[in-house]
């Protein structure tokens, strides 16, 4: 039960690694919040999450919408009275080539993957610094270290996100630590939305492990991040990628 009576948020807890981070934290004793827009999908890892005999809500929430991201934090705090986990995991992912990239789509994927996660950090924050401690953890990707072609507004967003990420761990500190996961290719629906692990072949291949990742394998390492294991850790980009790009 390491982490027995923390209260989490876990954006993108509806499918794929923030379902199986949910699942993980509350079975270490979290009361998690479990945030998505599809309700049907919420519910579902709720009742899974109550029928093992844990703790759990749900908040329904388009990151799109700045009342909706703020209504995370609020109902949070009416349930819970407090926040002692963050998981910035909700993710839009972009395929559109950069030469045809609208205005509107470049505004959703930063809108979703860079600045739902800092308004959430800018709310809990201060919860965090009075209890003097507190965990930010945010879903980048080998995509926020690396480009890879045909995904620019992406790559761009995630780059974002590693790049606040570093910059959250200087300012929040020292009583919250921040850190990212950045996976690589995990099966999961994201994926599965562009042709499925016959997509990400050349990935499996041109990797150490000769295998894609399951959510399982990003649940343990926010989960390490999460708690007092990874104490003396902030600021930093974990890749949880197979070993691709080594
Ligand atoms: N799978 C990979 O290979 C891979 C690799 C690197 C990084 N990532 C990152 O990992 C994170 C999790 O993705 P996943 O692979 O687990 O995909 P997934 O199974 O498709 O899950 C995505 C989650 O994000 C939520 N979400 C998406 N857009 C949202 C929005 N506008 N408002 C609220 N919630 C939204 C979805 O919830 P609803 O559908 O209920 O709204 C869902 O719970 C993302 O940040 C993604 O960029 C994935």
């Amino acid at each position: 039960m390491r982490l027995k009576d923390k209260v989490a948020i876990i954006t993108g807890s509806t499918s794929g690694m923030g379902r199986a981070t949910a699942i993980l934290f509350a079975r270490e004793g979290a009361k998690v919040v479990v945030v998505g827009r599809n309700e049907k999908r919420a519910k579902e890892v709720v009742d899974q999450i109550r029928s093992e005999g844990n703790e759990a809500i749900y908040v329904i929430a388009d990151m799109l919408n700045l009342d909706d991201v703020k209504n995370i934090f609020t109902r949070t705090m009416e349930e819970y009275g407090t926040v002692d986990i963050l998981f910035n995991n909700a993710g839009m992912l972009s395929v559109t080539p950069l030469l045809d990239l609208s205005f509107v789509e470049w505004e959703n994927v930063f809108r979703v993957n860079v600045t739902a996660p800092l308004i959430l950090a800018q709310l809990v924050a201060p919860v965090m610094k009075e209890k003097g401690k507190g965990v930010i953890i945010n879903t980048s990707s080998v995509a926020g270290a690396h480009a890879h072609h045909g995904y620019a507004a992406y790559v761009a967003s995630k780059h974002a996100l590693s790049g606040l990420t570093k910059s959250m761990a200087w300012e929040l500190g020292p009583e919250i630590r921040v850190n990212a996961i950045l996976p690589g290719a995990i099966m999961t629906a994201m994926v599965d939305s562009v042709g499925g692990e016959a997509a990400v072949k050349h990935l499996k291949e041109g990797s150490p492990l000769k295998k894609v990742g399951q959510s399982e394998e990003i649940a343990t390492a926010a989960l390490f991040l999460a708690t007092e294991d990874s104490s003396f850790v902030t600021g930093q980009l974990l890749r949880v990628d197979g070993g691709i790009d080594i």
